[in-house]
């Protein structure tokens, strides 16, 4: 067990660590497990796979955002990160429309395919580089994102990242701040300006966001939401590769991003309750299927705080990227939180589901799952949370239902 050997206790929270934000013990990625048969990691060896020793589990929980074995038809898979779990690249959703038209949701289409082959991930076959950029999706990996030696830092309370200074002495995940002498790694280690692998010549323009997540991220969400606080940069480090896509009205993605919400649709955030009710008031309002950017907050104290809040946005809160996709991988085509392509996210009072076809449920709302299913791509959620034929979640900023 290499994994034992090389984490070690943090000596601030007592959590098992490994990287606390910033490069690991070596070996933990660059050696062999003993008696695996793995050789080292050398150039060429699939890095996710190097990662997904440690972040990949038949029953994950924290820090593993993949459930492996992959698991069979009917069964959902079982992390409930923010970020959302990989095994639904392993997922392939198909139905019958009511007109009797076979439909297909394909796995690919489920989140970001890191090439993991050991663990049944391939590249996508479709879309070959990413849309709005350039970068190629044979290379597309974990380091791709996230830098394995955790040296992009932020070194001031005003988020100043840099990739070199100041030590890195804790996660940067999770309200810890800078201080003179020590630095805090990034949210989630995610690389910044000037990073690149050795795979591509692609290089990084954005730095990563500041956030901060909840030490509890990878749970149900029934009776309360995982909430991130997203701050400063959470809308542009997605351009990094996909700077077509960018922010403001009538860019080339259906949808601007980094605008400020203003009044008016802050307050139908806050009201909004379901399809039908508005009558919600802002300290209740706040959900993590349709989360937003905290101004461009760069103090973590603040964003902690922000984490065990229920509030809904202010008027310069946010729309962001990650507001309607997840960063990893989901149950819905193009990563969505919820199911944006078809009208209704609950039939009479439950989810829909293949079934539940008898009850009344329309195949196409199922898109291919199970009830369970559904319930489980809804982060565990009981229906009971929505309208009895709850509309699509753009409703929470427009209420057009
Ligand atoms: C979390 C996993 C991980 C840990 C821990 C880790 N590495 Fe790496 N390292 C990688 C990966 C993945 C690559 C390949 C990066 C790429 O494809 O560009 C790499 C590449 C390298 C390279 C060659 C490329 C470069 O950036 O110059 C060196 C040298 C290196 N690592 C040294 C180290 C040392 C020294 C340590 C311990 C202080 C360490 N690594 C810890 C994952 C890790
Ligand atoms: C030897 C086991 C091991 C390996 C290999 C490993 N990790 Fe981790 N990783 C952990 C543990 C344990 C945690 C949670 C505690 C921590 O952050 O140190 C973690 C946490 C993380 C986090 C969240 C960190 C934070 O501060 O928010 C990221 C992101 C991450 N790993 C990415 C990677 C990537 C990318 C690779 C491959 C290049 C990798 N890990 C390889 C064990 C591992
Ligand atoms: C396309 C970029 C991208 C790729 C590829 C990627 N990540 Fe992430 N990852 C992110 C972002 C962004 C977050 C923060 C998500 C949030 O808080 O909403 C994150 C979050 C995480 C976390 C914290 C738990 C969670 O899911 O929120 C871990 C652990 C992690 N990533 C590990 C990995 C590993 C291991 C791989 C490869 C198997 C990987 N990531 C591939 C962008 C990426
Ligand atoms: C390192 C480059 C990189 C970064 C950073 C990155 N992506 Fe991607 N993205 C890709 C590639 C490559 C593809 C196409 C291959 C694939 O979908 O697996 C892609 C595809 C997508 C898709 C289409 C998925 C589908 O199959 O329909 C969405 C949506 C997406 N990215 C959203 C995001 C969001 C949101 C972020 C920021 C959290 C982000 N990406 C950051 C490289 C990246
Ligand atoms: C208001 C919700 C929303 C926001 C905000 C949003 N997207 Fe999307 N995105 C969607 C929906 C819905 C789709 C699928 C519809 C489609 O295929 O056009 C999609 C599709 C995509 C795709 C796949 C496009 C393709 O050609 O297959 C990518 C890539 C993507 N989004 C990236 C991003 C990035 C990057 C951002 C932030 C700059 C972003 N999105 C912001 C809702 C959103
Ligand atoms: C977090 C709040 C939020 C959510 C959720 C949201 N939007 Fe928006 N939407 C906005 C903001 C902010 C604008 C920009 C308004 C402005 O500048 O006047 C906008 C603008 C639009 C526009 C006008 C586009 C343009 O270029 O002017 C359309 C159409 C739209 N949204 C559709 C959608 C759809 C479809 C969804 C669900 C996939 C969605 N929105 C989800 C906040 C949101």
């Amino acid at each position: 067990m290499t994994l034992l050997l090389v984490l070690t206790m943090n000596a601030a929270n007592g959590n098992a660590a490994f990287h606390n934000g910033g490069t690991g013990a070596c070996d933990g990625c660059h050696g062999a497990p003993a008696g695996s048969g793995l050789s080292a990691l050398q150039p060429g060896t699939s890095t996710s796979e190097i990662c997904l020793r440690c972040h990949a589990a038949a029953r994950p929980e924290d820090c593993q955002v993949a459930t492996s074995p992959a698991p069979p038809r009917g069964v959902p898979p079982a992390s409930l990160t923010p970020g959302g779990d990989f095994a639904y690249l392993t997922k392939q959703y198909y139905w019958s429309e009511v007109n009797g038209e076979r439909a297909v949701s394909p796995g690919e289409r489920h989140g970001h395919n890191i090439v993991a082959p050991a663990y049944g991930y391939f590249p996508d076959t479709t879309l070959t580089s990413s849309p709005g950029g350039t970068y190629p999706s044979y290379a597309l990996s974990c380091v791709s994102c996230h830098d394995p030696h955790g040296n992009y830092r932020v070194i001031d309370g005003s988020g100043t990242i840099t990739d070199s200074g100041n030590p890195v002495t804790d996660s940067g995940s999770y309200g810890a701040t800078p201080s003179a002498t020590d630095a805090v790694g990034s949210y989630r280690m995610l690389a910044g300006s000037g990073y690149g692998t050795k795979g591509t010549s692609h290089n990084f323009v954005y730095d990563p966001p500041i956030a901060v997540a909840p030490r509890d991220y990878n749970r149900g969400e029934n009776s309360a939401d995982t909430r991130v606080a997203y701050g400063k940069g959470s809308s542009e480090w997605c351009l990094n590769c996909h700077g077509g896509m960018s922010s403001g009205k009538g860019g080339a993605h259906l949808h601007p991003s980094g605008v400020a919400l203003g009044d008016a649709m802050a307050r139908t955030y806050n009201r909004y309750v379901k399809s039908g009710d508005l009558s919600g008031n802002e300290s209740t309002a706040f959900t993590s299927l349709v989360p937003f950017q905290s101004g461009d907050l760069t103090d973590v104290r603040q964003l902690a705080a922000i984490t065990t809040s229920h509030s809904g946005p202010k008027a310069d809160d946010k729309v962001m990227c990650l507001t309607c996709h997840r960063a990893h991988a989901s149950a819905f085509d193009a990563i969505t939180r919820w199911n944006t392509k078809g009208t209704v996210l609950t039939v009479n009072g439950g989810y829909p589901g293949t079934d539940a076809v008898n009850q009344g449920s329309d195949p196409g709302a199922a898109g291919g799952k199970t009830r369970a299913e559904y319930r489980v791509a809804m982060y565990d959620r009981d229906p009971s949370h929505f309208a009895r034929f709850q509309r699509s979640l753009c409703n929470k900023c427009h209420a057009k239902d």
